[in-house]
């Protein structure tokens, strides 16, 4: 391919993976599938290595991240970020409509919007390519976080058509799609971390986030709201919504009734009310109604206060809260032997559901309440599912005053607790015999995604440790028929079962054995990755803590928690039982294995090369016997230097004094 060629190919690859990402995110009615799009995008990202030259801010090969952020540059707002005067009742509606009446002679039409519960966002676009985006801030600065914001894809790079002004900055609420969020919750309970509380903060704690790969994978959206800037090519809201789809931005859909032409107070109560109801059914979070005078001149003749437009007002719902009264605080022990305090509520009915429970999340929180035995509180359904406590409900006496005094001690072991530091939550220790901690341990073992054990649910892992047959994992394959028969519920026909669905799960694939270890913040991504990195069990127990840090998405909290979990003999005993049942312990791969001429030597791969793709590179390696790590150490072999490749790997390769070959370099030492 000339470089000519090149070029041509990278433009075009541009173009239309942008318009596939714009069909996909933005209308939902993709053209390709998604292989034949990553297919695509892995072309580009090839092309774009080798002529870098040609790479674009807009090229879609951005949306994936990777850009780390140490600081957020802070950046002041060309149109100040105001907010919106809120109100709670339709009286206060209907007052702000004759306000306006008063203010305005002729007809007013309003647009009502949904008021999206997520982050604000403004986003400059200079000659239709997406340039900075910068959040709220305190409404005159805020932080620039284009690299995080460029790879929300329902957010594009390039406009569309060719009215834009060549300056514009749009206005928009960031948000977590419920689904994305319970995704990322579920991820997190799997490997042992502690759960986010709601999409909102979990939206605007993402985008904080310093490496935007990460904010990549956790698939934020954003729906657009306003549009600033001199000669617009509109006179309306209403229009330029309508304009902004047609540049390509996500819109709130007409005929889902996200936004609607109000021409009555009637008919903005009408709205309010519909998505009152309608508000659970929705993908995303609301807190309210937006509620805005729709043309642009009576806007302009309505001015602002000094905080915020006199032309708009939010409604807001009311969260739903009754008070009720505690009766007892009961402190769970989770797998990994962190303590989560539960309020044992008098029941009480709160959106349609009878709530007996709530989450009270930790020791801060209920130091922050203030709470004491037999209080009244308020209990609330907000963006979370679990109901919560808001406060005390002042108006009911009180049995006490004396603050509820967190436990020092296990509910279940009576093991002392620890609370290491910058940690909200406390933890037993006593990881081996305490347990709620050694069941849940079982219960991630045995469960679908793990080693998915049939007739191993968690009312027979409870009956078997009660029953003294199980105190760990290992235990489970010492199991005997005979053993399981005088149990009660346990059949000749179940026991065969379960006893089948022990002997299967000896050929669940090593990644997921390595999963279901249950090692902590060690979720099912990070247990690919080090499968695929370490082949076997045995190398990542070998495995020091630096080499750890070099897999992908393995950072110092998961390369710790590896190496602590290996360094525990208990551990080490249980995996070696594994082995011996037959576990899979070692990566099955078909690629072939050409010969051991490289064993025990790690290299660093690095630039682009002419016989190779990097990732061929690699496999190569490995079919030889040796090891790819992602940089430069002190255990580094080889560095295989290519073109173009980072000068921060060569330097460090230069000053350990590593090895530095090419590629025919390379093709010598294997021939
Ligand atoms: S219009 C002058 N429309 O609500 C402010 N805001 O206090 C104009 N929000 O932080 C804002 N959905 O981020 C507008 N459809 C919508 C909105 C919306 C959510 C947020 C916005 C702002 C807050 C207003």
């Amino acid at each position: 391919m000339t470089t000519e060629e090149a070029h041509k190919r990278i433009e075009y690859l541009t173009q239309e993976l942008n318009r596939h990402n714009y069909l996909y995110y933005v209308k939902h009615s993709p053209e390709i599938s998604d292989y034949d799009f990553d297919k695509l995008l892995e072309e580009l990202q090839t092309l774009e290595k080798q002529y870098p030259q040609f790479l674009k801010p807009d090229s879609p090969t951005q949306r994936v991240g990777g850009e780390v952020t140490k600081e957020f540059p802070v950046v002041k707002h060309k149109y100040p970020m105001l907010s919106l005067a809120n109100s709670y009742s339709i009286e206060e509606i209907i007052e702000f409509e004759n306000r306006i009446k008063k203010l305005i002679e002729s007809r007013v039409e309003y647009v009502c919007e949904l008021k999206y519960d997520g982050v604000a966002i403004g986003i400059t676009y200079l000659n239709g390519k997406f340039y900075r985006a910068v959040t709220r801030g305190d409404g005159e600065q805020g932080e620039d976080i284009t690299p995080n914001v460029k790879t929300i894809r329902s957010i594009p790079l390039q406009l569309q058509g060719n009215d834009y002004p060549a300056e514009f900055e749009i206005r928009g609420e960031i948000f977590f799609p419920r689904k994305n969020f319970e995704k990322l919750n579920k991820e997190r309970e799997e490997s042992g971390e502690t759960l986010f509380a709601n999409p909102r903060n979990t939206a605007s704690g993402t985008l904080k986030m310093q490496d935007s790969a990460v904010v990549a994978k956790r698939g934020l959206d954003c729906y657009l709201y306003g549009i600033y800037g001199d000669n617009l090519p509109f006179t309306s809201h209403a229009q330029a919504i309508q304009k902004a789809g047609e540049w390509g931005f996500k819109i709130p859909p007409v005929e889902k009734k996200y936004i609607a032409i109000c021409k009555t107070v009637d008919d903005i109560v009408a709205f309010i009310n519909y998505w009152e109801i309608e508000r659970k059914n929705l993908p995303f979070d609301i807190d309210g109604i937006v509620i805005k005078v729709n043309d642009y001149a009576q806007q302009q003749e309505l001015g602002f206060t000094a905080k915020s437009p006199r032309w708009a007002i939010a409604y807001k719902y009311k969260a739903e809260r009754v008070s009720t009264q505690l009766l007892s605080i009961v402190y769970q022990v989770g797998r990994t032997g962190a303590i989560t305090p539960v309020a044992n509520l008098n029941p009480i009915l709160l959106g349609g559901t009878i709530v007996k429970r709530a989450s009270l999340h930790n020791a801060d929180q209920i130091e922050k309440l203030g709470l004491c035995a037999g209080d009244y509180v308020w209990v609330e359904k907000g963006g979370e599912i679990i109901p919560k406590i808001v406060g005390i409900d002042t108006t009911k006496p009180r049995d006490t005053t004396q603050p509820i005094k967190y436990i020092d001690t296990c509910p279940e072991c009576n093991t002392p607790l620890v609370r290491n530091e910058g940690e909200a939550l406390h933890y037993c220790p006593n990881e081996f015999s305490c347990p709620p901690q050694i069941i849940g341990k079982i219960i991630h073992f045995t469960s679908r995604k793990a080693m998915n054990i049939e007739g191993l649910g968690e009312e027979t892992i409870d009956q078997l440790y009660q029953a003294g047959l199980i105190k760990n994992i290992a235990d489970i394959y010492d199991l005997k028929k005979a053993q399981l028969l005088p149990l009660e519920r346990m059949a000749e026909k179940s026991v065969t079962n379960l006893l089948q669905g022990i002997e299967n799960s000896k050929k669940i694939p090593f990644e997921r054995v390595l999963f279901a270890l249950g090692i902590r913040y060690v979720g099912e991504t990070v247990a690919k990755k080090l499968a695929k990195h370490f082949k076997s069990l045995d190398n990542i127990i070998n495995a020091r803590y630096e080499e750890l840090l070099t897999v992908d998405e393995v950072g110092e909290k998961i390369a710790e928690s590896v190496v602590n979990y290996f360094h525990e003999i208990y551990n080490l005993q249980i995996v070696e039982r594994l082995k011996l049942a037959g576990l899979q312990t070692e990566l099955k791969t078909n690629e072939a294995v050409l010969s051991e001429k490289l064993k025990g030597i790690t290299f660093v791969v690095s630039g682009t090369f002419k016989y190779f793709s990097r990732d061929g590179i690699k496999q190569t390696i490995e079919q030889h016997g040796g090891k790819v790590s992602g940089s430069v150490s002190k255990n580094t072999g080889y560095l295989v230097a290519g073109e173009d490749m980072g000068p921060a790997k060569l330097l460090k390769a230069q000053e350990l004094g590593i090895k530095i070959i090419n590629e025919t370099e390379f093709k010598n030492l294997i021939a």
